[in-house]
């Protein structure tokens, strides 16, 4: 039952009463499990309050109509026209012109808290570099209201026509944001010609500034409410004997208070952009945002750093030293840290390679956990941290990538990054994820974050080998082509803006 997605009981949302031992899967089964010592009974009663109340949320998160999460039904988005506005599913589904010019060129005033330059960014700068850079190629002028950067700015402000005019926050320190100065910034060019669009990253423009902005978009990386089943995922991954940290503990306090802030001021936002069909309902159902104005775009990857290329997976394999009688090569990839998932993956490693003596894991990244993954020995391979050259012939080397991530927050590039590479995925069974990345039981296999769960899906796996896998492969390849280019995201979006600059481009086709 760990690995099937295409069960899903679509009548749950209107008539049944909150049913957790049916329904909340990880949290609850585990818990049963777990003997109940005094010491945590105050933290049951917070988990308790947490679980009550996302229960309902979890219930509509799991009982999406069949059309959003699987491709493959009769009624696929395909066929869909009409205003886009009403479009619960995701827009990448769709097709739109790219002609260039755009038939409106468009003014538009990004707000981030941070622009990259050179640095591995993280995903939400990456999104917003790699949708901004293209939409400017495509001839729309783009104005960035950032935090000024570590690194010399006369070295790196780009001298091209059709690049994103950049204008870093002046008088504040490298690093730090000042929305009230971007504001300012901001009303200076509006002034010489007004905006057409504004999008903030985020919080980037604090709700009281937005609230009387009608041509505002926000894009949440993920929101309050993802983060409570974040914690509910870490802390049941916490042994009995071990105690809750300080911060955690404190933590879990804010939680609910947060999610219930977020509730009372996202409204104060026009348009809502979330990037996983899951978040998209969160927004619809719980955080109560009209329909029309909550828009589902997920992002995109670069198409050019990640494709298939088995060429450069052999020569990978041989230079980090995969021996020939590897009978199943596992990767993952990113910052090596608890909250990735890390624990869960070093422990179950550890527990395969006791049986199969064949089976190797690769890690790219860096973090914490390097150190941890380097004592398991030779059947666990620790690369360091990859640039995206490097990281192509890492996805190509291996024959599955698996993400344990206990994050249910936004949506990892990874996952889609692996699946441009034509590679089948292991993931953590998360709304985000069986939404948006895994909606057809033939991309891979999603565990409860558990051990045990991970386990029981990386015995599957092995059992299947490299040949079978290769074939979903083929098939995730087709599937993220399809939906994660870095292409379709910035289609998506300038269509967004379009149709909140002129309701005649919110008509699909
Ligand atoms: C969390 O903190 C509260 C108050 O700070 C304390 O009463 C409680 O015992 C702590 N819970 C755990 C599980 O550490
Ligand atoms: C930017 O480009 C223009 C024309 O291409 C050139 O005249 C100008 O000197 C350049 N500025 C800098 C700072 O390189
Ligand atoms: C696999 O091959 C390596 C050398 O490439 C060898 O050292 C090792 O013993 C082999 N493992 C098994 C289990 O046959």
């Amino acid at each position: 039952m760990f690995t099937t997605t295409k069960t899903r009981p679509t009548f749950l949302k209107k008539t049944s009463p909150p049913q957790p031992t049916t329904t909340v899967m990880a949290p609850t089964t585990s818990k049963t499990k777990r003997p109940i010592f005094p010491i945590q009974s105050s933290l049951l009663t917070t988990l308790l309050c947490i679980i009550l109340f996302t229960i309902p949320a979890l219930l509509l998160l799991h009982t999406p109509p069949a059309s959003i999460c699987n491709p493959f039904s009769t009624t696929t988005p395909s066929s869909f026209s009409g205003d886009l506005r009403s479009a619960e599913f995701s827009w990448n589904r769709l097709s739109f012109s790219s002609s260039i010019p755009p038939p409106v060129v468009l003014k538009i005033a990004v707000f981030t808290r941070k622009w990259p330059l050179g640095t591995t960014p993280g995903g939400m700068e990456r999104h917003a570099y790699t949708l901004y850079t293209d939409l400017a190629t495509r001839g729309h002028q783009i104005h960035i209201f950032t935090s000024p950067p570590f690194e010399d700015v006369s070295l790196i402000t780009a001298n091209t026509t059709n690049a994103p005019i950049v204008h870093f926050l002046e008088d504040a320190e490298p690093g730090q944001w000042r929305y009230n100065k971007a504001w300012e910034q901001y009303e200076e060019e509006n002034g010489k010609r007004p905006f057409d669009v504004i999008h903030t990253e985020s919080v980037a423009l604090p709700h009281h500034k937005a609230r009387d902005v009608p041509n505002l978009a926000v894009s949440w990386h993920g929101i309050a409410l993802e983060s409570v089943s974040s914690s509910i995922y870490q802390d049941l991954l916490r042994r009995p004997v071990e105690p809750m940290s300080q911060s955690f503990n404190k933590s879990l306090q804010v939680m609910i208070p947060k999610v219930l802030n977020e509730i009372r001021f996202f409204r104060n936002y026009q348009h809502h952009i979330a990037i996983s069909d899951s978040c998209g309902e969160m927004l619809r159902d719980v955080y109560q945002i009209p329909s029309k104005r909550v828009h589902v775009i997920v992002n995109g990857v670069n198409e050019n750093d990640f494709r298939e290329d088995p060429e450069s997976g052999k020569k990978f394999r041989s230079k980090i030293g995969v021996p020939e009688n590897a009978s199943l090569v596992l990767g993952v990839a990113g910052r090596l840290v608890k909250d990735k998932g890390h624990p869960l993956l070093y422990e179950a490693f550890a527990n395969l390679i006791k049986k199969y003596k064949h089976v190797y894991l690769v890690v790219a990244g860096s973090g914490p956990w390097q150190q941890r993954y380097m004592e398991l020995g030779s059947q666990v391979i620790v690369l360091g941290s990859m640039n995206p050259s490097e990281l192509r012939g890492f996805y190509n080397a291996i024959d599955i990538f698996v993400n344990p991530t206990l994050r249910p927050q936004g949506l990892d590039l990874t996952l889609m990054e692996a699946m441009m590479a034509g590679k089948p995925v292991m993931a953590s069974r998360f709304p985000s994820i069986k939404g948006t990345i895994l909606v057809d039981d033939e991309y891979g296999f999603m565990f409860s974050p558990n051990v045990e769960s991970l386990v029981e899906s990386l015995e599957l796996v092995v059992a299947e080998g490299p040949r079978r896998l290769a074939q979903r492969g083929k098939a995730c390849r087709r599937y993220a082509s399809s939906m994660f280019t870095a292409r379709k995201m910035a289609l998506a979006y300038e269509r967004l803006f379009l149709c909140i600059k002129d309701e005649t481009f919110c008509i699909y086709p």
